[in-house]
């Protein structure tokens, strides 16, 4: 096993993070299997969902001004974008002095600092580091497959895919890169020029960087990952499932409601439906209302996330359930305003995922072995599903007007004891058992994380 004692100096390996739930996680992750390794960890943040400190003693952290940007967590593809480039922004001279002063620091003591690894959004802060010597590596938050449409976005423009002009062109396929079908593409219509200009420089974070780390495993994406070490200049590391790997602490920036585990303990096994829209996506109040008719319709036991600001136009602290909601589900379900999701899927009571396929919630239901019922909103969501119902084929997505009926006959059919569901159930599995080998002796993802250490203790 490689560590970063073997070459004798000790080395800090820096960290910066996009400030969102989605993408903190992985990051705190890869910093705690670092750490284990033996690095010393400084993690860099914004004050905006800034983490909490006292969860990761071990670590240093440094607070970088992120004057200028938005206050609102964004819930669409043009609010992130906007905030990605405020991020970038805001930070470029802050984060520079910063660093710098660290690093003036570390000459004076019997450590080094080994590399930057950043969020592949902020080619910025990426740019600063190597200016000062620092060498960096990108983490990419999202599937391999998500990776290859961003490559492949100037093409998908060029030939005439994108931007997309009516809804009738969504369901084409795009032959270069199955299984996408148009409307599964990471797209934004109404911002096309601004994302491809995101877009672009997430491409050059990474190619310009010293490698590109991949919360993804080789079972799961074994043709695209094949794909990016063919098309790509950088070493490749895909060292997934992170959270199964890494002995992080947790890096929640919402207080996880613990009691819903024993809840969940006195219910049969695998007959509880999670429903959860991950940290960023909201809805409206008729989707509310259909989601709360379609999931008490059902029969089902559940165990619903119900994040504060989940409700366009409601009260961030308070959202109301329809009339007669709870008298039709008493003693069969919980609502919750945040869970200890990794633990709440792993729990043997737990039978279905409903999930906004967000790339965390989906590698967590992969490596859970639950079957998925996806209602993606933006961004790599849309592929995931496609992944997940489509080359997977351990879940269904609804698509289209959210309505009771639909969602009450997707949750039978995943959940349900015949076919279709039995087969993803044991697809499920399957994959559950290919991730847990990903992460044993000599699979896939242990090889890249001794190779990735080795690559950073020789940087
Ligand atoms: C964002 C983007 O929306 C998504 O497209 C991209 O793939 C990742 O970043 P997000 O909404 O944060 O996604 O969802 P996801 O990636 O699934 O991450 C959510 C994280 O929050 C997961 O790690 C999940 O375990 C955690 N979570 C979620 C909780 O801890 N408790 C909950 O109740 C719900």
């Amino acid at each position: 096993m490689a560590t970063a004692a073997a070459g004798g100096r000790r080395r800090r390996v820096l960290f910066f993070p996009l400030p969102y739930q989605g993408h903190i996680n992985p990051m705190f992750q890869l910093a705690g299997l670092l750490h284990a390794r033996g690095f010393s960890i400084t993690v860099f943040h914004v004050r905006f969902n800034a983490p909490d400190a006292s969860a990761h003693p071990a670590y240093d952290f440094v607070s970088v001004p992120d004057d200028g940007m938005p206050a609102d967590s964004p819930d669409t593809v043009q609010a992130t974008m906007d905030h990605i480039v405020s991020v970038n922004r805001a930070c470029e001279a802050p984060f520079r002095e910063r660093l710098a002063a660290l690093l003036e620091r570390q000459r004076a003591r019997a450590e080094d600092v080994a590399c930057l690894v950043a969020d592949s959004h902020l080619l910025t802060l990426l740019g600063v580091a190597r200016g000062l010597g620092v060498p960096t590596l990108a983490l990419r938050l999202g599937s391999a497959a998500c990776f290859r449409c961003l490559t492949a976005f100037p093409m998908l423009c060029d030939k005439g895919y994108l931007p997309v002009q009516e809804s009738s062109q969504l369901d084409a396929p795009v032959v270069e890169l199955p299984p996408y079908r148009i409307g599964d593409l990471p797209a934004s219509a109404a911002a096309h020029g601004q994302l491809r200009e995101v877009l672009s420089r997430v491409v050059t974070a990474v190619t310009t960087s010293s490698g590109l780390i991949l919360d993804t495993f080789d079972a799961l994406e074994a043709d695209e990952l094949a794909a990016l070490r063919r098309d790509l200049a950088v070493p490749v590391f895909d060292v997934g499932p992170l959270h199964k790997l890494s002995p992080a602490a947790s890096s929640s920036l919402l207080r996880q409601d613990r009691g819903c585990l024993d809840w969940l303990d006195g219910q049969p096994p695998a007959s509880v439906l999670y429903v959860s829209f991950g940290s960023l996506a909201s809805v409206s109040a008729s989707d509310l209302v259909e989601t709360a008719w379609g999931i008490a319709n059902s029969g089902r036991p559940f165990l619903w996330v119900l994040r504060p600001g989940l409700v366009r136009g409601a009260p961030p602290s308070s959202i109301s359930l329809p009339d007669g909601f709870d008298a039709a589900t008493r003693g069969r379900g919980v609502v919750v305003s945040w869970a200890p999701q990794e633990e709440v899927l792993a729990h043997p009571a737990v039978g279905g995922f409903w999930t906004h396929c967000g790339w965390n919630s989906t590698l967590e239901g992969v490596c859970a072995g639950v079957p998925m019922l996806c209602r993606p909103f933006f961004a790599d969501q849309m592929g995931n599903a496609r992944y997940v119902d489509h080359v997977w084929r351990t879940g269904v997505t609804i698509d289209g007007e959210l309505q009771r009926g639909k969602v009450e006959a997707a949750i039978s059919t995943l959940m349900g004891a015949g076919e279709p569901g039995a087969g993803m159930r044991r697809r499920a599995l399957e994959l559950k058992n290919s991730a847990a080998a990903s992460i044993g002796e000599a699979g896939s993802s242990s090889v890249n994380v001794d190779m990735l250490v080795s690559l950073i203790q020789s940087m």
